[in-house]
């Protein structure tokens, strides 16, 4: 049963994460320091950054000032470098960024399979960092199935997390069923997708006769499915209606017309397998045909 926002899922290491928080990709400066106090303050226990989205020392401030304990607060931060070397070194770097000893959850941001199977050699890293107690937990993001195979077929450590695109227009139903079948929890990035469901008539009809807005009517239907969401806003009205997804719950005929607008099409992020300006061409092309994203 999902009841508020304290709700938490429990990892493969008996870690226990909480079901939604707040995602700061593409959030700059004080917006990201204002967005983390708002949502603590709010009741979210859960952060969302990375390295590479640059904001870390944001996320960070935000984190001493917000005026709860760090340690009633999960982190998530995720190293892009490929290497074991390069990967230790960032999360040191992530450590310092965030003035925090530990994160709560690392996981590798992206498995570049262009460079052959070097994300085990993250991954060996990432086991490290386990050990010595520099993160809580460890998981992969846009990791298709294959090569958390490979992980498991080198007898290393199960990922705890998997985070993947996940929206109505991009679903990954195998995947989702993989990680389930592994005791890998899904985690939903841009479960919004990024904004580009905020013009479906479809979800615009289900929100309305339960009187919720779009973004909440996605959120839910997602965490119905026992899926993690972290949906970035760095507006305070919000991140505060985007939590309001507690009081009310989605039948099983409108869950599955939401399953149904399942279109397989990536709106944020590169496939895992692709380069990002082959993905962006891909969109613009798409765009150029009448598509809205
Ligand atoms: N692992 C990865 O590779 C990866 C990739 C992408 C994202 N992520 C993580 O997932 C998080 C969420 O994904 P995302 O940022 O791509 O997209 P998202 O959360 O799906 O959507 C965010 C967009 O929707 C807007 N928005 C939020 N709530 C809204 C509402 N109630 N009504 C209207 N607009 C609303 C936001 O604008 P405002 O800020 O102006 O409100 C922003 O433009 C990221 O921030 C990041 O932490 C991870």
């Amino acid at each position: 049963m999902i009841k508020s926002i304290n709700d938490v899922v429990k990892l493969n290491n008996g870690i226990l994460m909480p079901q939604f928080g707040l995602g700061v990709w593409k959030a700059e400066g004080q917006d990201v320091v204002n967005a983390v106090k708002w949502a603590i303050e709010a009741g979210y226990r859960h952060i969302d950054t990375a390295a590479v989205y640059g904001n870390e020392k944001e996320v960070g401030q935000g984190l001493k000032e917000c005026g709860v304990s760090r340690h009633d607060i999960f982190v998530t931060s995720k190293v892009f470098k490929m290497g074991y070397r390069e990967t230790l070194d960032m999360m040191d770097q992530t450590l310092i960024d965030l003035q925090t000893d530990y994160v709560d959850l690392y996981l590798i941001h992206w498995p570049h399979p262009e460079l052959g199977e070097v994300y085990l050699d993250v991954w060996a890293a990432m086991e490290r960092i386990l050990k010595e107690g520099k993160a809580r937990a460890i998981g992969v993001a846009n990791f298709y199935s294959e090569y958390i195979e490979r992980i498991k077929e080198e007898g290393m450590t199960l990922p705890a997390v998997d985070q993947f695109e996940c929206h109505p227009y991009y679903q990954m139903p195998e995947l989702q069923q993989y990680c389930k079948d592994n005791g890998i929890q899904y985690e939903a990035y841009s479960p919004l997708g990024g904004g580009a469901i905020f013009g479906d008539e479809k979800l615009k009809a289900i929100a309305e006769k339960y009187n919720k807005d779009i973004a909440q009517i996605v959120l839910r239907w997602e965490m119905q499915k026992g899926i993690v969401v972290i949906p970035k806003s760095v507006k305070q009205h919000r991140i505060v209606s985007n939590m309001n997804v507690f009081d009310f719950e989605l039948s099983e005929e409108d869950s599955k017309a939401i399953d149904a607008m399942d279109i397989n099409t990536k709106v944020t992020c590169a496939r895992p397998d692709q380069l990002w300006p082959d993905f962006l061409k891909e969109k613009e092309e798409r765009m150029a045909n009448g598509a809205r994203f």
